[in-house]
């Protein structure tokens, strides 16, 4: 397995540009399966998940073309097989998103139960009862969701929790639903609005996205067409606590700012000097040592869960106080455990990590846990004194696009270390 080195200490400076959504091009790639037509989705991530949605596609037997300019097109007419087998559901949950597609345009999916996570349980219920609702007969059999349905019907789905793939398995599945469909206490986050302009952009009636109530009123059937991508936020803020931990001066471009607004606020509360453009943000720490900062975690557009792990990081080395509360997933603090390794001063408390800042953190060898857990570590070794070594990164390849090369870029002193 291949390992990072990263050799602390210097302040980051200059420009990177942000990569599509991840969060967004698995669900529009699962979306493609609703098509009758070819799809074209650009600005599509090259990461390890991305790989793994292609293989998922390939193996029904859906037609996928990369072309490094134009992206990724897909074309379902071949498909012969309804099926998202264990192996690869195994290493990636977001698969279940196939489910309500299949369900919706050949009535029939067999979807592998995503098991347990290293962040949290991480339950599929709703995205189960929502198509229960609409008219699927669905059993959990040998380790496999098996849903059977004919044209599913419009319903009101009420969710009891605020759920992302939840919240998109269902406004996918309404699209050629009989009918209307009103999904409330729906998600808000950027990624169900960008998989909702693509499903609209091939033909979907589709309205209110972005708020918490979406209203969907099925047709017959969508047509091909292109679309491209949204930046990935999540990498976006990243590279700007890149920027605030090692004292430096970071822009990221081609992002949409306003995604970031609860996170810009927080550097803003650490010290940084933050500078919004129309597709840029750059952040200058001017040399001075962030101060803490409380996060609470929750749905859009509250602070992502998806940022906490590198605002810990930031925390370890802040001046004060700072607590993490995370109130999505129920065991995302293993990166709290490894930040300890360096150093870092973090007593945990239910859901609330109390970080106090230390003047510095010390190189150690660390185990990356999931995919912004390792980033929290990225970020950690790229302040702490001497060579931390990072195991287990192929978590990072599911959601970081060409980090080592990015972070370079920016003057970082980072290695991969192939097994
Ligand atoms: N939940 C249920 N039942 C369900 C679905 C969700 O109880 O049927 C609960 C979850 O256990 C959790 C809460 O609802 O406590 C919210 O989870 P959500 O369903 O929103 O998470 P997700 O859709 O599985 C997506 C992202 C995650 C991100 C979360 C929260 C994708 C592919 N994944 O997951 O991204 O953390 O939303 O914003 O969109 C990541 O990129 O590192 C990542 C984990």
């Amino acid at each position: 397995m291949d390992r990072l080195h990263i050799l602390g200490g210097t302040p980051l400076e200059g420009e990177v540009r942000i990569s599509g959504a991840k969060n967004a091009a698995l669900p529009i790639l699962a979306a493609t399966l609703l098509v009758d037509g070819v799809v074209r989705v650009g600005n599509v991530p090259h990461l390890q998940d991305v790989t793994t949605s292609n293989e998922l596609l390939g193996r029904m037997g859906v037609s996928v073309t990369i072309n490094e300019r134009m992206g990724v097109e897909v074309d379902a007419s071949t498909i012969r097989e309804f099926v998202a087998p264990y192996e690869l559901v195994k290493t990636m949950r977001a698969s279940i998103l196939v489910l309500g597609p299949l369900l919706a345009r050949f009535g029939r999916a067999d979807v592998s139960l995503p098991g347990g996570c290293a962040i949290g349980a991480r339950p599929v219920n709703i995205h189960v009862s929502g198509l229960q609702q609409m008219g699927a007969d669905i059993r959990i059999e040998n380790g496999y969701i098996k849903a059977r349905a004919g044209r599913l019907k419009g319903a009101r789905l009420i969710l009891d929790t605020v759920t992302v793939t939840g919240t998109e398995n269902l406004m996918m599945a309404a699209t050629l639903a009989q009918g209307t469909t009103i999904i409330e206490n729906a998600a808000r986050e950027p990624e169900v609005v960008d998989l909702a302009n693509f499903l609209i952009t091939m033909g979907a009636k589709i309205t209110g996205h972005g708020t918490d109530t979406i209203v969907i009123e099925g047709v017959d059937s969508l047509h091909g067409g292109s679309y491209e991508v949204l930046p990935d936020r999540i990498e976006a803020g990243t590279y700007l606590v890149a920027g605030a931990i090692t004292r430096g001066r970071v822009l990221v471009k081609n992002v949409i700012p306003s995604h970031l607004d609860s996170v810009i606020a927080k550097l803003r509360e650490a010290g940084g000097t933050v500078t919004v453009g129309d597709s840029t943000i750059a952040i200058d720490m001017r040399g001075r040592r962030p101060l803490s900062v409380d996060v609470r975690t929750a749905p859009y557009p509250a602070f992502p869960t998806d940022m906490q792990a590198q605002f810990a990081a930031l925390n370890t080395i802040a001046q004060g106080v700072g607590t993490i509360t995370e109130t999505i997933f129920e065991n995302r603090f293993m990166h709290m455990l490894e930040m300890r390794r360096l150093g870092a001063e973090i007593r945990l408390e239910g859901n609330t990590a109390i970080i106090r800042g230390v003047d510095k953190l010390n190189a150690a060898p660390v185990m990356a846990t999931d995919l912004r857990a390792s980033a929290s570590l990225v970020l950690a070794g790229l302040v702490a004194e001497g060579l931390t070594e990072i195991e287990r990164i192929y978590h990072i390849d599911r959601g970081y696009e060409a980090l080592e090369e990015k972070l370079q870029g920016l003057g970082a002193k980072i290695k991969r270390i192939p097994d």
